[in-house]
């Protein structure tokens, strides 16, 4: 009996042994080589890519808060209320503004001529971009151009109010003079809103002419007059982005070639700079923005200035003769393309020519007598055929014969994939170009599958800028799109073959960068912000992982001497800093279970110290949100490695990056 009972509990134990043995997960035996490099990587691999669309710029980094300031939108009154001035009934008895059509200053055309007739309460009020959001205790700087034009108007009130209809801050002006003064206030806000607006209000009777009516917080980036808003800069400096390619996108080209971006209308005294109506503002009937301009207030020269101030590469993108080929496909004739290129030669010596020059003296007269260093240039943004690759070449021989030293981005067309794109690179091929943008819209899984989408590019041909790419949850253009959890973990595993493809990959930036959350066009979009706050998404998190562990130099990590490029839902790049003595290990797990890693590092020695940043989570729907603007954000942490292996449980749905300190 007692034999058959220690063998059956011989059996048991043999049982449940065999079981613990199967529950027990493989371990993934990854080996990394410190000790050679192989390649380069880039200090311009992980950089930003700022588009005018979604109110990024106007109602967005520029922080101006009122809508259409100079009355040159074209309904010129677009953002401007007189509640007690009836016009459809013609109960005007309080008073009226009316445009007026000034024939000195071709850029400002309008200015409002308002009539106050009596004192029944005249109120003129200025909507902001979706409202205008205003912080209790903070300064704001009120300034605009008057003429008084007839009768005796004695003063001009500006209340920031409530949409109550509460007045949470006041600043008063005297007018003086029948020729334009420029004027300036202060207003101290004593509560904190995100939708007021800013009524002016008159003392006296008569008629007074105003212009640029403008209202800015004084707490802007880096403390400057009528600057950039400042969370929205912080959120851009955290990437510690290696370029910025600036100002799109579709609205490079236009609709039509009349209404291209000309960045010589956005330079020099912003009173001076053309506005124009944004490519973006009807393009979706689902997303009707009507009241989107550009009032160029954020024009190149500040482009220019936030990449000094960001230490990104600045890269400007110039229309190249043809209008987006989504809309019109509008095309200059080859015969007249040449002032087109001469905007292209003419931005060169914009950002870096002598001070005597021309365009240089432009920039100097700005503040900038420094050159900005400009060492690449974008010539279209996302044209294809055989029309874009004749502009091109005209746009490069110029450039190339004048300024031999400027590095060219030119375009593969919308689509990662297809007949344009087959076309365009096989062009570029022959031009050879130096470096070839491509852009993705993508379902996520397209991202997953795609991670060894570069390992089988041309090592002798352009490089690639990944310029425009994100995760499309729902599909590309879908307002439904959401910067879920699900999209940001596809991107961090494709990103890991760009990372092991860096010595032809050397740029790449999301898209697009910024969303206000009641004035968008696109989703998905990086940073998401309202009047008040902005946040970044779990997308956002994954370029920063990027971004600010880019190292020096690519290394090898294999399992069983291959790349980890989705088998077993693992993903890996790795790069080491040779200035920080650190190996530097991106793991991306997809699988729905944990993975045991055991990592050994070869050719060098682990000190022993490890940092860890973990971006983890179980619902492939969650998102970042005003509410909770880190959900999903990187958690560190400490570990150790021992004998130069570290061994790791990495969760399932897990991006991790493992910062290793090397001995000497
Ligand atoms: O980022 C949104 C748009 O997508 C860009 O303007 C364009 O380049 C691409 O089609």
């Amino acid at each position: 009996m007692k034999k058959i009972i220690t063998s059956c509990a011989l059996m048991l134990t043999a049982i449940a042994m065999g079981s613990l043995v199967q529950a027990q997960p493989a371990v993934h035996k990854l080996e990394v080589d410190v000790s050679k490099s192989v390649a380069s990587i880039q200090p311009t691999m992980y950089g930003i890519f700022f588009e005018d669309i979604n109110f990024a710029a106007d109602g967005g980094l520029y922080a101006e808060l009122i809508k259409n300031r100079s009355f040159e939108f074209t309904l010129p009154l677009t953002g401007w209320l007189q509640p007690n001035s009836d016009r459809h009934s013609l109960n005007l008895a309080s008073g009226m503004g009316t445009i007026i059509k000034s024939e000195d200053n071709p850029a400002d055309r309008n200015f409002l001529r308002v009539e106050v007739n009596n004192d029944a309460g005249y109120q003129l009020i200025n909507e902001g971009f979706r409202g205008m959001g205003i912080q209790a205790g903070a300064l704001y700087d009120l300034s605009f151009e008057a003429a008084l034009y007839q009768g005796a108007i004695s003063g001009v009130t500006f209340d920031l109010i409530s949409p109550e209809g509460k007045v949470i801050g006041s600043t008063s002006v005297t007018p003086q003079g029948n020729n334009w003064k420029y004027y300036e206030g202060t207003i101290t806000a004593n509560a904190t809103e995100e939708k007021a607006q800013l009524r002016i209000t008159f003392t006296g009777k008569g008629a007074i002419d105003m212009d640029m009516i403008s209202l800015f917080p004084q707490d802007t980036w880096m403390g400057r007059k009528k600057g950039l808003r400042k969370d929205l800069v912080q959120l851009l400096d955290g990437l510690n982005p290696g370029f910025l390619r600036f100002p799109g996108g579709c609205i490079v080209e236009g609709r039509t070639l009349a209404r291209r971006y000309q960045w010589k209308k956005t330079v020099g005294p912003v009173t001076d700079r053309t506005m124009l109506v944004n490519r973006w503002n009807t393009e979706f009937a689902h997303r009707l923005t009507p009241d989107y301009y550009q009032s160029f207030g954020l024009g190149f020269f500040e482009y220019f200035q936030l990449s000094e101030d960001l230490g990104a590469e600045p890269m400007p993108i110039l229309g190249c003769g043809m209008a987006c080929q989504f809309n019109t496909g509008e095309l200059v004739p080859m015969d007249e393309l040449d002032p087109y290129i001469q905007d292209a030669l003419d931005l060169i010596e914009f950002a870096n020519g002598s001070v005597n020059s021309p365009w240089g003296s432009v920039r100097a007269d700005m503040g900038h007598p420094e050159p900005f260093n400009l060492k690449y240039l974008g010539i279209g943004n996302e044209q294809w055929g055989p029309e874009y690759i004749r502009r091109y070449e005209a746009f490069e021989q110029a450039i190339r014969s004048q300024y031999p030293d400027i590095v060219l981005i030119s375009g593969s067309g919308p689509f990662p994939d297809g007949e344009h794109f087959e076309f365009g690179w096989e062009e570029m091929k022959r031009l050879n170009a130096e470096i070839v943008d491509e852009h993705y819209y993508r379902a996520p899984e397209w991202f997953r599958e795609n991670a060894t989408r570069y390992d089988s590019y041309d090592r002798n041909g352009p490089k690639v800028f990944a310029g425009e790419y994100a995760a499309q949850s729902v599909a590309i253009a879908s307002p439904d799109n959401r910067n879920n959890w699900n999209c940001a973990l596809s991107e961090a595993a494709f990103m890991t073959g760009l990372e092991r493809n860096a010595d032809i990959v050397v740029m790449t930036s999301y898209a697009p960068l910024m969303a206000h959350a009641d004035a968008w066009q696109w989703t998905p979009d990086l940073i998401w912000f309202n009047n008040l706050a902005s946040y970044g998404t779990i997308n956002y998190y994954v370029q920063k992982m990027y971004s600010n562990n880019a190292g020096t130099d690519l290394l090898n990590i294999s399992e069983g001497g291959e790349a980890l490029t989705g088998k077993n839902g693992l993903y890996a790049s790795a790069v080491k800093d040779e200035a920080k003595g650190e190996l530097i290990v991106k793991l991306v797990n997809v699988a729905d279970t944990a993975k045991s890693l055991s990592l050994a590092v070869k050719g060098g020695k682990a000190s022993g110290e490890v940092m860890v940043y973990a971006m983890t989570g179980d619902n492939p729907d969650a998102v970042n949100s005003f509410e909770n603007p880190q959900l999903i954000s990187p958690v560190s942490s400490k570990t150790t490695i021992a004998k130069n292996t570290l061994e790791e449980t990495i969760p399932p749905h897990s991006f991790l990056v493992y910062r290793i300190k090397m001995k000497d």
